[in-house]
């Protein structure tokens, strides 16, 4: 009999602390052994040449998420997921939105019936929370906690959404006595509101507006202002999705005073620009999503937060709609003013390709550090850690190899979300993840799909020590 499922030999495994040349031994989904040299398994996959990584975790994606009335997000579960996978991703954390009024346990059980049976890879949810009634923070949210739902999202802006600094507050104090991991969406509504009637008066509605709408003192005068509500609060925060170095440095000053904040960026400020949104026909709605790209100053400035390790997250912010489509970018309201243009981007493919070719292979960070930023930085924060997010022995056999030799041009073509574009179409990328391992299955070989819809289930969360 074998000793083991699968073996991978001759790669150069990489966690976020070490590198080294070894073979993993994979059991019933686990990996059981790591040594120089194993014996005796069903399969084994030579990995030379390769890097051997743990499987991206993508803790920022939308999928499935309600719209407005007309208006739906392209991505299903089932090609979200795969498209994940495509990516070198084994986990996205997805979230499920309350709906005003909405018992969280019936929100919980609506998105789990839409991912139930159809995810290529694992999930786990956060919540967004819309209604923070007094019930919902007094009983339903700590007994979801406790359940192993520990992280939720609230916003500061999007009217629809928002919640205001009492609300943000008290939410935040349901997660100081539980253990909650509070997501913060940082862009001030009020002055958002105060741009977007300016603009629309002078006749200004195209999409370029939206970056103009929304500049950096928006997102920076709410990170602040959100890092002291948790100060007050006393409770750590994520601040998600930062956009510049001004938002960027309030997290900086934070920690200074002790505070711990977590800080995620996305590939779309180290690589798209508000010039982006200005393209022919409208085409500048594909790059509409909230903060929105910068500039190139602002790129750097989120270089430097990935290198000096001010941000802690790499994540994707994944939210996709069609362009050309009704019920995407191109809807009859949203032809007619940036405000009405559905806010977000596709990118869960992209992500760790990008970040590897411009990143690691550029020299700017290391493999430990991509792998830290990408998969298992994401499972401590979310309460996945250790099955996740790293390669140990008891982990998950969850794993990405990864050929720093393949070169490929971004065509959404070649992408497998259900959007009909990219907003990185035409980029050089270096390096791409050719096989990937979901608990001890190759579901992606040498680039071709062997895994199964389903395949991915469903993984609940420990909540952060109190
Ligand atoms: O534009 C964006 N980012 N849409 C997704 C929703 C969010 O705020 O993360
Ligand atoms: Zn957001
Ligand atoms: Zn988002």
């Amino acid at each position: 009999m074998n000793s083991f499922d699968l073996i991978i030999e001759n790669g150069t495994v990489v966690t976020a602390s070490d590198r080294f040349t070894a073979s993993i031994g994979i059991r019933d989904g686990k990996i059981v052994q790591i040594g120089e040299k194993l014996e005796g398994a069903a399969r084994v996959i030579d990995a030379a040449g390769r890097y051997v990584l743990p499987g991206g975790i993508d803790s920022h994606v939308h999928i499935s998420q309600p719209q407005g009335p007309g208006i739906e997000m392209a991505d299903d579960f089932e090609t979200g997921t795969l498209s994940a996978l495509y990516g070198g991703n084994t986990t996205v954390l997805p979230f499920c939105l309350q709906e005003k009024g909405q018992p969280l346990r019936e929100t919980l059980k609506a998105y789990h019936a839409l991912a139930e049976g159809n995810c290529y890879t694992d999930v786990s949810f956060h919540l967004i929370i819309n209604d923070p009634s007094d019930s919902l923070l007094g009983q339903d949210l700590p007994a979801l906690v406790a359940d192993g739902y520990q992280s939720l999202k609230v916003f500061m802006t999007y009217e629809d959404l928002r919640l205001s600094d009492g609300e943000i507050l008290k939410t935040l104090d349901v997660a100081r006595k539980t253990g909650a991991t509070v997501m913060i969406h940082c862009e001030n509504e009020d002055a958002i509101r105060f741009l977007i009637e300016k603009h629309e008066l002078e006749g200004d509605v195209k999409p370029r507006a939206h970056a103009s709408t929304r500049p950096v003192a928006v997102e920076r005068e709410a990170t602040h202002r959100a890092i002291t509500l948790a100060e007050i609060a006393e409770v750590p925060i994520v601040i998600v999705h930062v956009s510049n170095g001004q938002a960027r440095d309030e997290i900086t000053r934070a920690r200074q005073r002790g505070l711990k904040i977590t800080g995620e960026t996305c590939p779309q400020y180290l690589t798209l620009t508000a010039d982006d949104l200005d393209g022919m026909d409208w085409e500048g709605a594909k790059f509409v999503c909230s903060p929105p790209p910068r500039d190139e100053k602002e790129q750097e400035e989120c270089w430097i937060g990935i290198e000096n390790g001010t941000f802690d997250l790499f994540s994707s912010d994944h939210c996709p709609f069609r362009y050309n489509d009704e019920r995407g970018k191109l809807s009859p309201k949203g032809k007619t003013s940036f405000r009405h243009i559905p806010n977000g981007i596709p990118g869960v493919e992209t992500r760790m390709p990008i970040l590897f070719s411009k990143g690691v292979l550029t020299g700017r960070i290391s493999m430990e550090r991509f792998v830290e930023l990408t998969a298992t930085n994401h499972a401590r924060t979310y309460g996945l850690y250790p099955q996740k997010g790293t390669i140990a022995i008891g982990a998950d056999a969850d794993i990405a190899i990864w050929d720093p030799e393949v070169s490929r041009t971004i065509r959404h073509a070649d992408l497998h979300d259900a959007s009909d574009y990219s907003p990185y179409e035409g980029m050089e990328i270096n390096g791409w993840p050719t096989t990937v391992i979901l608990g001890g299955d190759v579901v992606i070989d040498n680039g071709t799909l062997t895994g199964k819809k389903g395949q991915g289930k469903y993984r609940s969360a420990t909540p952060r020590k109190i």
